[in-house]
């Protein structure tokens, strides 16, 4: 989400109308009518996130399915390897027709994979890491084709600085995409893409979506005033194209029935809504979605990452002493008020930063349980869990940064190239 960089848009001023059915009453790509009502002090939308989200009340809200214990022990079954531990843990917690992308692999039918990022800062920080991790991870499992939009364009319209230059946003992409393939991704099997360098291929596409969309059910969806620029309106659909197998007609040898997949964090869902309420009109397949919850920043649940203030998140770029600054001075802290009070009543993990960051980084279920009960009791102090915390930080960063030196602009291009792939 664009807030966790500071370059975020006002909430709208109506906070429900992101969840909102379409303002001019048809049924829009908002909720179902049965639908919870929003929580006025919470916001999800693709620029803000805040308040405590309730991730059940979210589900409902927005319409999508709990991605439960059974559909994850099927998902095992299908790939025949163990689930990611993002999907153990419930961090991946909602979906929206996976279970029919199984029923279909397992009959034959492979589906490609999308995920994006927009460019606003020169690095990733833990947060934007996630999707990329666990998509690689569906890459194996699935052997999958990797779609992968960078929205130059979405930044350059939606940023606040309405000084800062186009190229500044395609630098920025550039630079991503040198961590999104540090990430692992089969050179083989996915292909990166700056929207202003493919747009002649996702334009037709792009057209069919923006004719079947009106003005109202975009202001609706994603609460646009009138006074926001134009482009704005238009973009959802640019967001929304790739999940059209023909927007990739080289890739998939001009097969308009690909069945895509889509990870990302909730925040996006709101582009999703809109692209399965058109797809059926335009004769084309609705896309899966697969929705995480959000890491939090180091001040914990109820703040937000921001560029403006380094001290907020871990960055990739962030040497080990930085890491380690960050943890030990920011992170919040679940612990007693004095060594005391923790030995006595035990550290809370269910506000806990360190805990928190570790359900997300250290894979290892016996040592996170262990982690956990010792300083639930008390037996493990403040300081060690940060210390836990950092030791599985430090090798994660070094190791993302030793990756990322590797990529060179002829490996980017590789990646950037128009090819035929074999799903
Ligand atoms: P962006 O660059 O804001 O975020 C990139 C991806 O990271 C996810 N994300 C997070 N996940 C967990 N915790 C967080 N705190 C957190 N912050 C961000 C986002 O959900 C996203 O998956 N418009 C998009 C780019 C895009 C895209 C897509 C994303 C284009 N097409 C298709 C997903 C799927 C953007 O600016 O993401
Ligand atoms: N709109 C996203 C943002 O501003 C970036 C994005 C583009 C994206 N395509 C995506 C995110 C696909 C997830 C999946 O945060």
């Amino acid at each position: 989400m664009a807030s966790s960089n500071g370059d975020a848009l006002p909430a709208p001023a109506d906070p429900s109308a992101a969840t909102a059915a379409s303002a001019d009453g048809t049924p829009g790509a908002g909720p179902p009518p049965s639908a919870a009502p929003a929580d006025p002090s919470v916001v999800v939308t693709p620029w803000e996130v805040s308040g405590i989200v309730d991730y059940s009340k979210l589900i409902q809200q927005f319409g999508s399915t709990e991605l439960t214990p059974a559909l994850v022990a099927r998902l095992e079954r299908v790939t025949g390897r163990p689930a990611h531990h993002f999907l153990r843990r419930g961090i991946y917690f909602s979906h929206r027709d996976l279970d029919k992308m199984l029923d279909l692999y397992e009959a034959g039918q492979k589906f490609y994979l999308y995920t994006g990022r927009g460019p606003s800062s020169v690095s990733l920080h833990l947060g934007h890491l996630t999707p990329f991790m666990f998509t690689k991870y569906l890459q194996d499992a699935f052997d999958a084709v990797v779609v992968i939009q960078l929205t130059n364009d979405e930044k350059f319209l939606f940023s606040k600085e309405t000084k800062r230059p186009l190229e500044e946003f395609t630098r920025l992409g550039r630079e991503n995409a040198k961590d999104i393939i540090a990430c692992g991704f089969n050179p083989e099997k996915t292909f990166i893409f700056m929207d202003t360098d493919y747009i002649g291929s996702l334009y037709p596409n792009v057209l069919r979506i923006q004719r079947a969309v009106t003005y109202n059910q975009v202001k609706g969806i994603f609460g646009f005033t009138d006074s926001d620029n134009i482009g704005k309106h238009g973009f959802p659909a640019v967001q929304a194209a790739p999940c059209l197998s023909s927007s990739f007609p080289v890739l998939f040898g001009g097969r308009p029935d690909v069945p895509c997949v889509v990870p990302c964090a909730i925040d996006q869902d709101p582009y999703f809504r809109m692209t399965r309420d058109v797809t059926p009109k335009l004769g084309a397949r609705k896309p899966a979605l697969l929705h995480s919850k959000f890491f939090p920043a180091l001040q914990g649940d109820n703040t937000k990452m921001s560029a403006s203030d380094p001290s907020s998140a871990i960055y990739l770029d962030d040497t080990a002493k930085m890491v380690k600054k960050k943890v030990n001075k920011h992170a919040f802290s679940g612990g007693g008020a004095t060594v005391e009070a923790h030995r006595e009543h035990g550290g809370n993990v269910e506000v806990d930063i360190p805990y928190r960051y570790l359900t997300f980084f250290l894979d290892d279920d016996v040592e996170l349980d262990r982690i956990r009960a010792e300083y639930a009791a008390g037996r493990m102090l403040t300081g060690e869990i940060k210390a836990a915390l950092i030791g599985v930080l430090t090798p994660l960063v070094e190791g993302h940064q030793a990756r990322r030196a590797a990529v060179t602009e002829e490996v980017i291009d590789r990646f950037m190239a128009v090819r035929p792939m074999e799903l």
